[in-house]
């Protein structure tokens, strides 16, 4: 596989706004090549849903929506892969998901798997697990934001065989953009984490500012390219994939080889089960 140009897209949408919003990201991508285009969590219909009826009614079904058609558009275009965050119906239940289209085929639907704070009152955790995709012989896996902090998401797409982690984003809390070169080096998988900027005051929801600096990181834990906190931004990063394909440390150790699973046991169990 040759090298592969990876984008991230920041953008600052407003609550609600969904067709200003595809206008406005669509923008931000004019003129941009790349392979992988990723863009954050929800990014075209904002975040903060008051109740389960907002959220239900912004759902879209995949990959049949106003959203997923805009991406289909954007990745024929340019023959890339597209992940981004929305919101999905499928049939009574609404995701938090994140599409993945490629040179404008429907590739996969992934439906965050931990769901952050209140979005529990609004979508439904998704059960389908992480996904790996492969597009000419780039293998893209996706996870959505708070599934950074449990390190399994990552490592099960790297178990899967991701060469680069997906990571839309609305990122509040301010630790991810350290942790994600750490998850680049531990997994040895690039890892490119498009998160928004901006404020949504929603009362009764506390306000929330969403923290920028999207970045892409290498295997060896360097961040490649990063944004400021503030403001829109498009960044982008050429990466090799052989380099993911190959989880040897200097030393000779095997980051997923080397790993003793017989002793891991209890990471399998939830403690809320345990
Ligand atoms: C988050 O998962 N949107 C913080």
């Amino acid at each position: 596989v040759p090298t592969v140009r990876v984008a991230c897209v920041q953008n600052d949408p407003a609550f609600g706004a969904r067709d200003a919003n595809l206008d406005a990201a669509e923008a931000l991508l004019d003129g941009v090549e790349a392979d992988l285009v990723v863009l954050p969590e929800l990014f075209a219909s904002g975040y903060s849903f008051r109740d389960r009826a907002e959220a239900e009614a912004a759902a879209e079904p995949f990959p049949d929506g106003p959203t997923v058609r805009r991406l289909l558009a954007w990745s024929r275009r340019r023959g890339a892969v597209v992940v981004a965050g929305f919101p999905e119906r499928a049939g009574a239940r609404v995701h938090n998901a994140a599409a993945v289209v490629a040179d404008g085929r429907p590739l996969a639907c992934y439906r965050k798997v931990h769901l952050f704070g209140f979005e529990s009152d609004v979508f439904d955790a998704g059960d389908d697990g992480f996904a790996v995709v492969e597009h000419r012989g780039l293998r893209v896996g996706t996870m959505v934001c708070f599934d950074w902090i449990f390190p399994e998401s990552a490592r099960t797409l790297a178990l899967r065989g991701a060469d680069v982690i997906a990571h839309p984003s609305n990122l509040v809390l301010p630790w991810c953009q350290r942790a994600m070169p750490l998850r680049a080096l531990e997994n040895g998988v690039f890892t490119a984490t498009a998160n928004r900027v901006g404020t949504e005051r929603r009362a009764p929801r506390p306000a929330l500012r969403f923290t920028g600096g999207s970045l892409v990181a290498g295997v060896d834990g360097v961040v490649l390219a990063s944004a400021p906190e503030e403001g829109p931004a498009v960044l982008v990063a050429d990466l090799d994939p052989a380099r993911a394909r190959d989880k040897r440390l200097p030393g000779g150790n095997d980051r997923l080889a080397d790993r003793r699973p017989h002793l891991y046991g209890s990471h399998t169990v939830s403690s809320k089960d345990a």
